[in-house]
């Protein structure tokens, strides 16, 4: 994703970075899961965790997933495992399987915890959604699976959205990438979107008071150049009310795939308003497949973290992302990874980096970095 050249005047800029926030260790490493070499290439990809605050007598129990290729058949799922010792050891806990396409759950799973009671659903329900796709690859479908018992049993609640062949060609009509907030008393899934003929991809959301029915497809980020293709939403919500979401800009002018960064008063009104390139004072310029989350650690404003493909350190804003505001690059000692997440865990001066691997990775696996900020 990076050129040779910008990777050595990087090298060079990371030798001098000076950072608001530093690492420190104890850093720790964990494997969440080791996939035998029956799996096919890249094996894992796309971890996700989530942190459950409590499930019983358990607090702050962890859950992770991950898009997971094992052979076929029988169909791929995504698997749920658990931690409850905050990402130190994990153990297999259940799978979420496709019971209505027949076609297996095989890419970018997402975790999320309902915050409270919506339709049928109460406060607590755990949600999964990912993307359904069969073998030959040949369709797409956004589907969202809940679980009334954190996790230990999963049944399916909705389609979502439908599209074409599983391949991120402009012209062809995929649907990507789950990620769900709640907002409004809604449950809100945004997701990448190629079906639109005005653009090779776009980022839209679509909200629901049930779960069950979606209301229409609305534009987060529509760029007027076709070609261009913005992937990837990740959003948090910031102390001063505001939002702040994440994307990789396919096309962008400063490198293909740099991140970028849109703040909102509403999560429902991002393409109202422009975006800006992620670049730290230190030169360094993430690409690639961002993840955004947010911290009280670290000042009154606390700290966003966003984590990109191109790089193993962090980048991090303690300014609430105001116009023209420094991004600092924090170095970390995890490993690279497509769409890395970045979760806060309950001491908020921790994360964990959830890691699949990489793209071209041929043997990877899923892990789990604990860092201190
Ligand atoms: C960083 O990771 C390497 C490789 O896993 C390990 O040898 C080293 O001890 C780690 N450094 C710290 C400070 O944890
Ligand atoms: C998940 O499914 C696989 C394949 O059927 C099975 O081997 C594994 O034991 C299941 N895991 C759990 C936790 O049920
Ligand atoms: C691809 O797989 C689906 C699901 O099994 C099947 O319905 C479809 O006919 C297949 N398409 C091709 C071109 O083989
Ligand atoms: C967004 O950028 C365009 C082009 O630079 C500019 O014309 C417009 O005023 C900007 N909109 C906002 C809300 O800042
Ligand atoms: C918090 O963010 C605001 C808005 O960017 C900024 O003016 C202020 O200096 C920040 N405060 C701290 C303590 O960093």
């Amino acid at each position: 994703m990076v050129s040779p050249r910008i990777a050595v005047s990087l090298l060079l800029l990371w030798a001098v970075s000076v950072c608001a926030l530093t690492v420190v260790p104890p850093y720790s490493r964990r494997t969440i899961f080791s996939p035998p070499s029956t799996y096919l290439i890249p094996r894992t990809l796309y971890a996700r965790t989530l942190l459950i605050p409590q499930d019983g007598a358990d607090e702050n129990v962890l859950l992770a997933t991950w898009e997971n290729y094992s052979p076929e058949p029988p169909n791929v799922w995504f698997p749920i495992f658990r931690s409850l010792d905050l990402g130190q050891t994990w153990a297999p806990f259940s799978n979420v399987t496709d019971t209505q396409n027949g076609w297996g759950l095989r890419y970018q799973p997402f975790l999320y915890e309902m915050t409270e009671t919506i339709g049928t659903f109460p406060a607590g329900t755990v949600l999964c959604a990912g993307n359904s796709i069969p073998t030959n690859l040949s369709n797409t479908q956004i589907d969202l699976y809940a679980s009334l018992d954190k996790g230990r049993t999963w049944n399916f609640v909705s389609h979502i959205a439908a599209g074409g062949e599983a391949i991120p060609d402009n012209g062809l009509t995929p649907v990507w990438e789950p990620f769900i907030i709640t907002f409004n008393h809604q449950i809100v899934l945004y997701y990448s979107d190629q079906r639109d003929p005005l653009h090779g991809q776009k980022l839209a959301h679509q909200a629901s008071s049930d779960l069950l029915t979606w209301g229409p497809i609305v534009n987060d980020v529509a760029l007027p150049t076709f070609s261009d293709r913005p992937g990837m939403t990740t959003i948090t919500n910031l102390p001063n009310g505001q939002f702040i979401m994440t994307y990789e800009y396919g096309g962008a002018p400063e490198a293909d795939f740099a991140i970028y960064f849109r703040v909102s008063d509403s999560p429902l009104t991002f393409n109202s308003v422009n975006g800006s390139v992620i670049r730290a004072v230190t030169g360094e310029l993430p690409t690639s497949s961002p993840y955004v989350t947010w911290t009280a650690h670290g000042g009154a404003n606390g700290t966003i973290i966003v984590s990109a493909n191109s790089h193993t350190g962090v980048f991090v804003n303690t300014a609430l992302a105001a116009p023209g505001t420094p991004w600092t690059y924090v170095d970390t000692n995890a490993t690279a990874s497509y769409t890395r997440q970045v979760r806060v865990l309950p001491s908020n001066n921790q994360i964990i980096l959830a890691g699949g691997g990489t793209l071209g990775g041929t043997a990877n696996s899923v892990t789990g970095t604990i860092l201190e900020l």
